[in-house]
């Protein structure tokens, strides 16, 4: 179908009935209050929430939440046919997609949209934006949640886009906060260690591809932009940052331009995070750098795009699980593991914590192979726990078929390994604050046994065969009402 920037992606949603506006709300509490009752309630999938007359502000300043969060608008966002028989089949397509992807650069345009409204000096007000309060402890209002966060590489000269939080401090702050490892972070970090102040873009509202490769886990020095390019099949269009010189998403809704400086730090958080905990430091602010802003360029009636990260599954985690488990498969098949019938990364765990892998066992050792791999690709190193290896018979998105095979095909004493001093982060929940630096893995090979898996004890079930006959003679009167 494809779709030009988020105003048109919006129309586009809007047109398969998929979008949810209410008129009204408050950005203190109600807001995401709202949003996270409409996530856990939602009987099918979860409308896009778009709120307009927002208490405080005028008409036209939109907030839009849960954008990612329906296997038709991931489609939509990433250039694939809209329906799917089920959840594996869509897992299955992204995967496809992005086996063999070629980046697309981003083309340079004079001046975009974001470009129609700019303020500078003292006119620069943060408080402009409706940015939401999301839950009753947080710290304070959250400008950057669905949003990408630009920085230069200082030697290398590369950007990097990723999504990472930041919090409102003032009308012309933000705080900003990257977890150990991320590349926003690896950029920060050799800025200050050389007393340099380091330039960064914030962008909300950006093309929905863009926003989805930013806050995946991309490898080093691959631009999202040409990644959300190939994603989409056509180019993001970008334009000179006035202030910073970097290239700014042109039909952003909304680009700050700033600064952070080394060694200055302000409070920051506490903000529920996608574990469903805040384990930060649970409710203690903490120290962050902080953004000076110096230009915001915006559209007229902006659309400030959010995400709400709480106990899950929560208003994104559904997207995340899709696009982790299409980026963890790809990564084993780069690896050179074979025969991969199938990733999830589970919802309860964020998609970080708890994967499941499934497999065509054809060698001794493969489902260790493939266990161990999963828990340390790019994409699925940060902050796992649990990854389980699974025959494919099982369907790894099936939590009864996952756990069934847990349960009975895997032995304790010869199924399980643990990787120590593993890639964690603040937000793991497992981990006491003052040891917040390594987590551990467990890896659990719930497949049949490889030495005797022939002549493993044969599945007590009906034959595909003959309930399709018993189906054909007395569907209508055994399913009907049951
Ligand atoms: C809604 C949302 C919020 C996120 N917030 C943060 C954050 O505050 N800090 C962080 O380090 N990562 C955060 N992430 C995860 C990163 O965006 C993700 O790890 C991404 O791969 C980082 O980019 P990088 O791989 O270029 O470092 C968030 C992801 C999402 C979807």
């Amino acid at each position: 179908m494809g779709y030009a920037d988020l105003r048109d992606w919006l129309k586009q949603v809007e047109g398969f009935g998929e979008v949810l506006r209410l008129n009204g709300a408050d950005w203190n509490l109600e807001i995401g209050g709202l949003c996270e009752i409409i996530v856990r309630e939602a009987k099918k999938s979860v409308p896009a929430i778009l709120f307009d007359d927002i208490r405080g502000y005028p008409k036209g300043t939109r907030a839009l939440f849960a954008m990612l969060s329906s296997v038709k608008r991931l489609a939509l966002t990433v250039n694939l046919p809209l329906e799917y028989g089920g959840m594996m089949d869509f897992v299955r397509a992204f995967h496809e997609k992005i086996r063999d992807l070629q980046v697309i650069p981003p083309v340079t345009v004079k001046q975009g949209p974001v470009a129609e409204n700019v303020m500078e000096g003292d006119r620069i007000d943060l408080y402009r934006f409706p940015s939401p309060f999301h839950h009753e402890k947080d710290g304070g209002r959250y400008f950057g949640t669905a949003h990408v966060v630009l920085t230069q590489h200082p030697d290398e000269g590369w950007y990097n886009l990723g999504t990472y939080r930041c919090m409102v401090h003032g009308k012309d702050t933000l705080g900003l906060h990257i977890t150990g490892g991320k590349h926003g972070r690896i950029h920060r970090d050799l800025y200050f260690e050389r007393g340099q102040p380091m330039k960064v873009v914030v962008a909300a509202g950006v093309d929905p591809a863009l926003y989805l490769a930013a806050a995946s886990e991309i490898p080093w020095s691959v631009s999202e932009y040409g990644y959300a390019g190939a994603l989409k099949g056509e180019p993001i269009a970008v334009m000179t940052g006035p202030y910073t010189g970097f290239p700014i998403p042109a039909t952003a809704e909304i680009v700050v331009e700033g600064e952070c400086y080394p060694g200055e730090l302000q409070d920051e958080g506490p903000f529920g995070e996608w574990a469903g905990y805040y384990a930060n430091r649970g409710l203690e602010k903490v120290p962050e750098p902080v953004i000076h802003v110096k230009r915001i360029l915006h559209r007229t009636d902006p659309i400030l795009t959010c995400a709400q990260p709480s106990r899950p599954p929560h208003e994104y985690s559904f997207y995340r699980s899709i696009v982790r488990s299409g980026l963890v498969w790809d990564e084993l098949e780069k690896a050179g593991v074979p025969d991969v019938k199938g990733v999830w990364c589970h919802e309860a765990g964020g998609s970080r914590l708890f994967t499941i892998v499934s497999i065509h066992q054809r060698y001794a050792g493969h489902a260790r192979q493939a266990g161990l791999l999963a828990s340390q690709v790019h994409s699925g190193a940060y902050v796992g726990r649990y990854v389980i290896v699974v025959d494919e018979d099982i369907d790894p998105s099936n939590t009864q078929d996952v756990l069934w095979a847990l349960a009975t095909r895997s032995e304790p004493e010869r199924s399980v390994e643990i990787i120590r001093r593993a890639w964690s982060s603040s937000a793991d929940p497992a981990l006491p604050v003052d040891q917040k630096l390594f987590n551990s893995r467990c890896i659990i090979d719930a497949c049949k046994p490889y030495e005797w898996k022939d002549k493993f004890y044969p599945v007590a079930e009906t034959s595909p065969e003959l309930r399709a006959e018993l189906l054909k003679k007395w569907g209508d009167k055994i399913l009907n009402g049951v």
